[in-house]
């Protein structure tokens, strides 16, 4: 994306992970660092896009130049997408949104000697799929990492949750995914794909960010 590409664009980015607690110290979660998310972020504000990041815990400096909103669980995450989703043109669901949270949390920490070893469980909503099902939707473009039969996990989630885009990669592979500065991209749209080959994230953010350009304007010609 050039330095203008966006210019004015109001763009919409969830990172990072959720936290789902269960008492005052325990909690569930996923493995994500929130990189690409904020990868995104930067390259986006550098591209002229006005950057609104909604973001899970990560250890990661706040992007100069974003409107920067931390949240901790799903319904939160949840929450501050939906509240605002319909003034962006782009949403970018890059956050690794835990499925389910503790069905209840307890105020008091759980004793070992009082814990049965079950945790029920109920499922978060589903937040991408929620975006896409707005009347005034923005263009949804959202992540898939997979261990196995990526294309065909992708595809269909594309399709199941109504997405514009996905950005599929391989987690456990050697290099890239969880954690990693460097990734690989397959990113797939209704009727095309393109692979954005390994390199440091930064290059990955600019590479999706000119591929949804490009896509937008071939959804809605000027
Ligand atoms: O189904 P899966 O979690 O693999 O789908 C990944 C995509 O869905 C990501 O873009 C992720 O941010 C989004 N997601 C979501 N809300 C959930 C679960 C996943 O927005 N509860």
């Amino acid at each position: 994306a050039n330095k203008l590409a966006l210019q004015g664009i109001k763009i919409l980015i969830s990172a990072g992970p959720t936290r789902e607690p269960l008492d005052p110290v325990r909690y569930i979660t996923n493995r994500s660092s929130g990189k690409m998310g904020y990868a995104l972020a930067e390259a986006a504000v550098a591209a002229g896009a006005e950057v609104t990041l909604i973001s899970g815990p990560v250890n990661l400096p706040s992007p100069m130049s974003v409107n920067l909103l931390k949240v901790e669980t799903a319904q939160q995450m949840f929450d501050a997408v939906i509240s605002q989703a319909d003034n962006f043109a782009i949403y970018i669901g890059a956050a690794a949104v835990a499925d389910y949270r503790p069905a209840e949390i307890q105020n008091h920490k759980i004793k070992k000697q009082h814990d049965d070893g079950v945790i029920a469980l109920e499922k978060n909503p589903d937040i991408i799929a929620t975006v896409a099902s707005l009347p005034n939707k923005p263009f949804v473009v959202g992540f898939a990492a997979e261990t196995d039969d990526l294309e065909n996990y992708a595809t269909t989630k594309l399709r199941s949750k109504n997405l514009d885009m996905i950005a599929a990669n391989w987690v456990g592979q050697t290099e890239g995914g969880f954690d990693s500065d460097r990734n690989a991209l397959q990113v797939y749209w209704s009727g095309g794909s393109q692979h954005l080959a390994m390199t440091d994230k930064k290059q990955l953010a600019q590479q999706l960010l000119s591929l949804i350009i490009e896509r937008m304007h071939e959804k809605n010609p000027a």
